[in-house]
């Protein structure tokens, strides 16, 4: 399926390469990035909530970071399986002691790795994945329409992909939002109203089920995509 994007603007094509790009950032950043980002990125409490895991899940998440949200998902679901993957290799050194100090790591598996080339196969040694999902890292992969691919090959049918990420701030003052996207840029990120577009259309193609939820005024977004024909999108 060749679905119509706008990929990510050429300011997203560092002369650093993405990988090392992530381990500059987050390098020191690390240390106090769970403490810092629970001020600002909104909605992974409630994708923790509202995320049905069976016990005998497996579930990924894609962009895992510090591994915050694996820790609350492994503790509220101790039966499933959990995954993570990051591109920087700072971050999954940061998570991997967080899961060792918290008796998490015969649950939570770890490994450093660029979502586009997620593979539950060779990676972890499991088929496929029950759910996928992505919070707050979509914003940060400019290659992200390989990386919702990738998902959804590494989905078992009726398998779902969740995404928490900021939205536009629609129901915030105008200047609000201009600059929350101008201070957001500097940390590589970037609001893409294409992506919802992007999963909107694999809906109306007929591939699974799409819910979107509002958080806050629109200040970030919850999605939901049921995965209801198994399908490997091409986004050119
Ligand atoms: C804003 S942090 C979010 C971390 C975590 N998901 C959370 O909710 O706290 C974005 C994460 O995505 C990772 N990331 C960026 N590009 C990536 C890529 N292409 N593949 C995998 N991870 C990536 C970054 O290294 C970073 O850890």
């Amino acid at each position: 399926m060749k679905a119509d994007l706008t990929v990510s603007p050429a300011s997203e094509s560092p002369a650093v390469p993405h990988v090392q790009l992530m381990d500059q950032m987050y390098r020191l950043q690390r240390y106090f990035y769970d403490f810092t980002r629970k001020y600002y990125l909104f909605g992974r409490d409630r994708l923790i909530a509202d995320m049905p895991v069976s016990p005998a899940d497996h579930v990924i998440e894609v962009g895992c970071g510090t591994g915050r949200n694996l820790v609350l998902l492994a503790r509220k679901h101790p039966a499933a399986k959990f995954y993570g993957v990051d591109a920087a290799h700072v971050m999954i050194d940061t998570a991997q002691k967080k899961m060792a100090s918290k008796h998490l790591n015969q649950t939570v598996f770890l490994r450093q790795g660029l979502a586009e080339d997620l593979n539950a196969n060779a990676w972890f040694k499991v088929p496929a994945f029950d759910r996928v999902f992505f919070s707050y890292s979509l914003s940060m992969i400019p290659t992200w329409p390989a990386a919702i691919e990738a998902a959804l090959a590494n989905l078992k049918p009726n398998g779902e992909l969740w995404v928490v990420d900021f939205w536009d701030q629609a129901g915030y003052p105008k200047p609000f939002a201009k600059l929350l996207k101008l201070w957001l840029a500097l940390f590589h990120v970037h609001h893409r109203p294409e992506l919802l577009a992007y999963l909107q259309k694999l809906e109306s193609d007929g591939k699974g089920k799409l819910t979107i939820e509002p958080i806050g005024q629109r200040y970030a977004y919850l999605a939901r995509f049921i995965l209801t024909r198994p399908t490997i999108p091409s986004a050119g």
